[in-house]
C-alpha cells in the first residue's frame, strides 16, 4: 500500500516537472539569444554532461605512438586550415564570427592537459552536438586526425613573433557603461581565457583571473592601472606586450570603455 502511494507520488512529480518543462518551451520564455549568458547551473550541467559523454565514448580508442617528429608538424598545418578560425592560436585571435558564439570555442592551449589524447581524437572525429564544434571524420583521414592530436599535445609551444605593433589613434570615451561592459566581455570571448567575476564561463586560466582590476597597480605588470589605460590595454594588448599571449581582438573604443568600467566595478561588487 505504502509502496503504491510512493510510486503514485513519484509519477505525479514527474508529470508536474514534464508539464513545467513543456510550458517553458511552449511559452518561448527560455531565451535562445547568444547574447544573454546561460544560467550558471545550466552551464555547469551542460559542461559536465559533455565531459561524461566524451569520457564514455572514447574509452575503447587505442592511442597510437604520436612521437614521430613530423606528426606534430603535419598536425599544425591541419590546425591552421581547419581550427584556427574558431579556436585561435597562441597570441592569435579567432575570426570575428567565432568570438560571439555560445558556447565560445576558446583556446586549446590547455586541451591536452584537460583531456586524454584518445578523448581529443574522439572530439575531433565526432564534433560536439549543439555547440558548433564540427565533426572532422569526413574531411580528415584517421592519420590526419591523430596528427592534429599530436600537435595539440605540443601546445601552447612558442608564441609567434609580432610583425607590426598596433597604434591606438581612436579616442576612448571617458565614461563606460557597467551593464553594457558585462555583455561586451562575452561578445569578444574574454571569458574563454579569463575567469571574470559575474560572467558565466568554464574555470580556465589561460590568462590571469580578472578579479582585482579595480585595485591592481599595473595592468599586466607594465601599464599604470587607470580606467583609460585599462581600456587601452583591452583594445591593443600587443602595443604594450608585443610578445604577450593576449591577442588583438578588434575591440571597439566604446566597448573597451564599457568593459573597463565593468571590470573595475566587479572587483568591488561581486564577491
Ligand atoms: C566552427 C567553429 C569551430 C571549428 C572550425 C572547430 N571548432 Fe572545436 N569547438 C568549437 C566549439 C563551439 C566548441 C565547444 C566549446 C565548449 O563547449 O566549451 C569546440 C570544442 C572543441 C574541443 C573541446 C574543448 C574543451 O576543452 O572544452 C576541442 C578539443 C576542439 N574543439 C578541437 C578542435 C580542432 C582540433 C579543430 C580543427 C580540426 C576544431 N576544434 C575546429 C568550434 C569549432
Ligand atoms: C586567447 C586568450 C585571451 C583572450 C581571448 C583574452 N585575454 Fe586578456 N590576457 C591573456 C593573457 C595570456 C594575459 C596575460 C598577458 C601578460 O601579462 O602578458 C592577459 C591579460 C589581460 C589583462 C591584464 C590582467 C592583469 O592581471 O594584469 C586584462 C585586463 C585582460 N587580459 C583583459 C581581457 C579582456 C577584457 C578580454 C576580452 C576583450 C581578454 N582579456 C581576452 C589572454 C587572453
Amino acid at each position: 500500500m505504502k509502496r503504491r502511494l510512493h510510486r503514485a507520488l513519484l509519477a505525479g512529480l514527474a508529470l508536474i516537472l514534464l508539464g513545467a518543462a513543456a510550458v517553458l518551451v511552449w511559452s518561448g520564455a527560455y531565451n535562445v539569444s547568444a547574447v544573454t549568458q546561460h544560467w550558471s547551473p545550466v552551464f555547469k550541467l551542460m559542461e559536465y554532461a559533455m565531459r561524461q559523454s566524451v569520457h564514455r565514448h572514447a574509452q575503447q580508442i587505442v592511442t597510437p605512438a604520436l612521437d614521430a617528429p613530423d606528426m606534430a608538424t603535419a598536425g599544425a598545418r591541419h590546425y591552421e586550415r581547419f581550427c584556427v578560425q574558431c579556436h585561435g592560436a597562441p597570441g592569435r585571435a579567432p575570426d570575428t564570427a567565432a568570438l560571439s558564439m555560445q558556447p565560445v570555442p576558446g583556446p586549446l592551449s590547455a586541451a591536452a592537459r584537460k583531456w586524454q589524447l584518445r578523448e581529443l581524437y574522439w572530439i575531433v572525429s565526432n564534433g560536439i552536438k549543439m555547440t558548433g564544434m564540427p565533426a572532422w571524420q569526413a574531411h580528415l583521414s584517421e592519420q590526419e586526425r591523430w596528427e592534429v592530436v599530436a600537435y595539440l599535445r605540443t601546445m601552447p609551444g612558442q608564441l609567434p613573433a609580432v610583425q607590426t605593433v598596433p597604434t591606438d589613434a581612436q579616442p576612448i570615451p571617458a565614461q563606460g557603461d557597467i551593464e553594457r561592459g558585462r555583455t561586451a566581455l562575452t561578445q569578444y570571448a574574454c571569458q574563454s581565457c579569463h575567469r571574470i567575476p559575474g560572467v558565466v564561463g568554464a574555470p580556465i586560466d589561460v590568462g590571469p583571473a580578472l578579479d582585482s582590476m579595480g585595485s591592481l597597480a599595473y595592468i599586466s605588470g607594465t601599464l599604470v592601472n587607470t580606467p583609460e589605460n585599462l581600456a587601452r590595454w583591452i583594445r591593443h594588448p600587443k602595443r604594450y606586450k608585443p610578445n604577450g599571449a593576449m591577442p588583438e581582438l578588434g575591440v571597439r573604443p566604446a566597448d573597451a570603455a564599457d568593459m573597463s568600467a565593468y571590470l573595475r566595478w566587479a572587483d568591488r561588487n561581486t564577491r
